[in-house]
This record gives structure tokens, C-alpha cells and sequence, in this order.
């Protein structure tokens, strides 16, 4: 009956949220127009990522009634196409074991839980409850596992009368599972964020779990908590079937604040093993505004996507300049496993159904061999795919690259610096910089550059996605000009290099 209550409330709300957002959404400033966002309220981790019959699911981790952090649901979305969503009612609610916090979901296609009763396979939700009554008492065993499933493809859920699945034996972070079925051993695995470590746990029907390993205590990066991992399989670019765990962690970026680490090796459906010393991290983006990535589930073996949440947890998520909502997602991006040199790789890009926003008939194309310093690529709104061939003079050229500008003198600033092999985003004088103290800063990546570089860069009202040599570096950054950036304009120090093709794509909005 509480609950009944509690649902209608929260209903109410939702729906009065709704009028309002629609409105608020045409006239606030730095909504994004091609990015997912929340109509109202708070957004933070991407929840339960899964496709099926046509449609890719998106949850994410919400509190409905404010704009910071608070009781955790699960939104939802559906798209067709990976870019264009439709908001659908709030999935999953608190309840007395506690807030939902982030997890994922699958389709279990052999009724391995038994929940399927008609032809509509199950879709079940596996998820952290959070208990905040445990923690106000003090208690470790605050988090545990549970699961809901849905018979009519994501649109109501019904928790399982047996919830929790996993216990907690006194870890105090342990949480945000990830669940993928492992056909070698015709089992369900899981990872778990256990503060610093993942660990692995295994069933034959989503309900009874073992702990089966442990992963990561020392190795890899430490500065901050582990969160959301996601052990996925790749068919690397040699043909090698391969394993990628990606781990968020929240602090400990290489630029301050939450990021994602990622480790490469193999999977025996029991164990973890890095192919890399345990010192080797490396960094799935070097921005600082993506964080809690996971990859969707339900998708063909040789394809893996990606989405992100656009905001840095540590330093200022909760603080960002909008008023009636909060947050947006990465654009959804297909990672590959490349083998190179040094090892194996991961590569992004966005995916390749962006296309359907693409406004292809408006295309700006030049492709003659110029000198660029100063060159103004594009004045007016700015909502854009942009993709930039250089030919590198490293000897003469020491830097170059281009910035986003309004009138009132804002910039955002991406340089290649060709000296000191660095790619930075300068956010220094970017806009609003007053809600944190580590916003207007600039953030490097190392990059060794060769004779050529080649940028695919999308830019909407507040966020910035870098792809850097078809997708071997990337960089996300938000910023929050007071009036929109309405130029983009090249730059170089020292001269020889020379700009040899620009496209400029302009994106369609995704809002209604
Ligand atoms: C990551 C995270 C998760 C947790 C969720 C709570 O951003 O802290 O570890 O499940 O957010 O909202």
C-alpha cells in the first residue's frame, strides 16, 4: 500500500515535471541538442544498457524531484537508433531495501530465471540497493544486489520476491553489477565494484550467486573508489577473442576527478587475467567528463558500444550551471580492440548511426592544401561534426589547433602541442567558472604525433567530444560560455603545417 502511495506521488511529480521540462527545455541555454538528457531533475550513471526486439535500452541512475544527488531510480529511454531517444516513465523505484543504485541489464533468451511466461522473452534488471538507513546506523552491509524483470519489453518491472541475490559479507562499496551470459560455461557472470577490486560471481539463473574471483586489489590505477565495471568480450582487429575490463574510479583521473581506466586480457568464466604488469594503466578517455561508461548488452559479438555519463563526479557534477535539469550522456560510441604495437588498444568513435542527425545536404567540404593560421572555419550556431586533416611540419610548426568563441571573448581552446607531444583542452576562459574551483583549468594527454593528424570533433551547446586519429585518443569536456559559441576558428604557432581537407556537418537536434 506504501508503495501504491509512494508510485502515485512520485507519478504526479513525474508528470508535473513533464509539463514544465518541455518548455524548459526549449529556452535553457546549455541544453544539449543531440546529447541524451534527462527532461528534468538529476542524471548521473547510464543503468541497464541492453538491446531488444529493435529497441536499445537506456536507465540511468535519477532522482526525480531535484537537480542534485538524491534517492536513486532508474530513468528510462528507448531509442531505435542509438541517437535519437524517446523518455519513457521512471523503471524502478526505492523501496525498503534501499535506493537503486546503478547495474545492468539482459535478455535472458533461455528462461534461465524462469520469469518468462508467454512468448515475450525476459528482460531482467540486476541492480545495487543501497541502504541508507543501514548507512545512517553505520553499518558496512549497506549495499547488496537485487533484480526485477520485465515481461513487456521494458515498459513495467517487478522486483523479485527474493531480493537481495547477493549479500553483503561488510564491504562497504560494493556495488554496480554488470551481468553477461558466458556460453563456454552456459553460465550468467557478474562483475562487482568492491571499493578497490572487482570481483566475479557467477549463476545459472540470475538468483543464486558464487564468488568465483578477484581482480585488481594491485593493479592499475588507486586514487579513488572503484565503480561500475564491465568486463566485456572483443574479436580484436587480429581476429583474437579477447577481454576488456573497464574500470571507472572516482578520484584518481589523470586530470582530476572520476574517469575510466580499462585493463586488457582473458576470461575463463571464472578469473580475470590482465595481459598487461600490474603497474600499466591505461585510460579510455583523457577528458574529464566521462565517467560510470558501460556497454550495452543484447548486441552481435563483433559489436561493442560504449555510452558515458558527461559530467566529472568529484569535482563539480552536482554543481554545473543548469537550472532545471542536470547532466547529459556521451554520444554513443563504438569501441574497437586494435592490436598495435605496444599492445592491445581500445579505439572510439561515435557510432555510426549519428548519421541520421547529420544534416548531410548542408555539408561545408574544403579539401585544397592551405596555410590555416587564422583561418575562421565557420561562424553561427554551433552544432556540429567536424573533421580536420593536417599534413605536421613538426620542425617550424610547434603548435596548432583551433578554439570555439562568442563575442564576449570566451574561448574554449583545443591545441596539439607538436614540441611537447601533448593534446590539451583549454577551459580557462570558457564562461561560467564560479561553481568549481578545478573547472577553468586545461587538460593534457600525451600523444606521440606523426607526419599527419586527422580530428573528428562533435560539438553541441555545452560539450566538446575529441577523436583524435580515428579514434586512438579521446577527450571529453563540457563548458558553459555565457552566450553560446558561435565560431570556430584554426590557429598555429610557428609555421609549415597545413590544413589539407575540413568537413563541417551541422547536427540536427534530437529534442522535440
Ligand atoms: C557512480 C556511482 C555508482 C553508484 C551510483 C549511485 O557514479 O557512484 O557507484 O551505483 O553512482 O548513484
Amino acid at each position: 500500500m506504501r508503495k501504491n502511495i509512494s508510485r502515485i506521488f512520485h507519478f504526479s511529480f513525474f508528470i508535473l515535471h513533464l509539463s514544465f521540462a518541455v518548455s524548459a527545455q526549449e529556452v535553457e541555454q546549455h541544453r544539449p541538442q543531440f546529447h541524451f538528457t534527462p527532461k528534468s531533475g538529476w542524471m548521473n550513471d547510464p543503468n541497464g544498457l541492453v538491446y531488444y526486439a529493435g529497441e536499445y535500452h537506456l536507465f540511468y541512475q535519477h532522482y526525480p524531484d531535484g537537480t542534485t544527488w538524491g534517492p536513486m531510480h532508474w530513468g528510462h529511454a528507448v531509442s531505435k537508433d542509438l541517437v535519437k531517444w524517446e523518455h519513457l516513465p521512471i523503471a524502478l523505484y526505492p523501496d525498503s531495501l534501499g535506493y537503486i543504485f546503478s547495474g545492468s541489464a539482459v535478455v535472458d533468451e533461455y528462461n534461465t530465471a524462469g520469469f518468462q511466461k508467454g512468448k515475450e522473452k525476459a528482460l531482467v534488471a540486476i541492480y545495487t540497493y543501497h541502504n541508507m538507513e543501514y548507512e545512517k546506523a553505520g553499518r558496512k552491509d549497506r549495499e547488496s544486489q537485487g533484480i526485477a524483470y520485465s515481461l513487456d519489453k521494458g515498459r513495467t518491472w517487478t522486483k523479485y520476491a527474493g531480493n537481495p541475490v547477493v549479500k553483503n559479507k561488510g564491504d562497504e562499496d560494493f556495488r554496480d553489477p554488470k551481468v553477461f551470459w558466458h556460453e563456454p560455461t552456459k553460465k550468467w557472470c557478474m562483475t562487482l565494484a568492491v571499493h578497490d577490486h572487482a570481483e566475479i560471481f557467477t549463476s545459472p539463473n540470475l538468483k543464486d550467486w558464487t564468488y568465483a574471483s578477484s581482480f585488481g586489489k594491485n593493479a592499475g590505477a588507486h586514487g579513488g573508489v572503484w565503480e561500475c565495471p564491465d568486463l566485456s568480450n572483443y574479436i580484436a582487429s587480429d581476429g583474437k577473442e579477447k577481454w576488456v575490463l573497464m574500470q571507472n574510479l572516482n578520484p584518481g583521473a589523470p586530470n582530476g576527478g572520476s574517469g575510466v581506466q580499462y585493463f586488457v586480457g582473458d576470461f575463463d568464466g571464472k578469473g580475470f587475467k590482465n595481459d598487461n604488469p600490474p603497474e600499466k594503466t591505461m585510460w579510455f578517455d583523457l577528458g574529464t567528463d566521462n565517467y560510470a561508461g558501460v556497454t550495452w548488452s543484447g548486441l552481435p559479438k563483433n559489436r561493442n558500444v560504449v555510452i558515458g555519463w558527461m559530467s566529472n563526479w568529484g569535482d563539480y557534477a552536482q554543481t554545473v550551471p543548469t537550472k532545471t535539469w542536470r547532466s547529459a550522456t556521451t554520444i554513443a560510441r563504438d569501441i574497437k580492440l586494435l592490436k598495435t604495437e605496444a599492445g592491445y588498444r581500445l579505439y572510439q568513435l561515435p557510432v555510426k548511426e549519428l548519421n541520421v542527425i547529420l544534416d548531410a545536404a548542408a555539408t561545408k567540404t574544403e579539401s585544397k592544401t592551405m596555410n590555416f593560421d587564422g583561418k575562421v572555419l565557420h561562424k553561427g550556431i554551433l552544432q556540429h561534426s567536424l573533421d580536420l586533416s593536417f599534413d605536421l611540419k613538426k620542425a617550424t610548426s610547434t603548435e596548432i589547433g583551433f578554439e570555439l568563441s562568442n563575442d564576449l571573448n570566451e574561448k574554449l581552446v583545443v591545441g596539439f602541442d607538436l614540441k611537447n607531444n601533448k593534446c590539451y583542452v583549454d577551459r580557462t576562459n570558457s564562461g561560467k567558472k564560479d561553481f568549481s574551483k578545478v573547472f577553468a583549468v586545461v587538460h593534457t594527454a600525451d600523444y606521440a604525433f606523426g607526419d599527419k593528424l586527422t580530428l573528428k570533433v562533435l560539438i553541441d551547446r555545452a560539450s566538446i567530444e575529441l577523436f583524435v586519429d580515428k579514434g586512438k585518443l579521446a577527450m571529453t569536456e563540457i563548458f558553459f560560455p555565457n552566450k553560446d559559441f558561435d565560431k570556430i576558428s584554426l590557429f598555429e604557432k610557428g609555421k609549415g603545417s597545413s590544413l589539407t581537407q575540413s568537413k563541417l556537418i551541422p547536427i540536427k537536434s534530437i529534442l522535440k
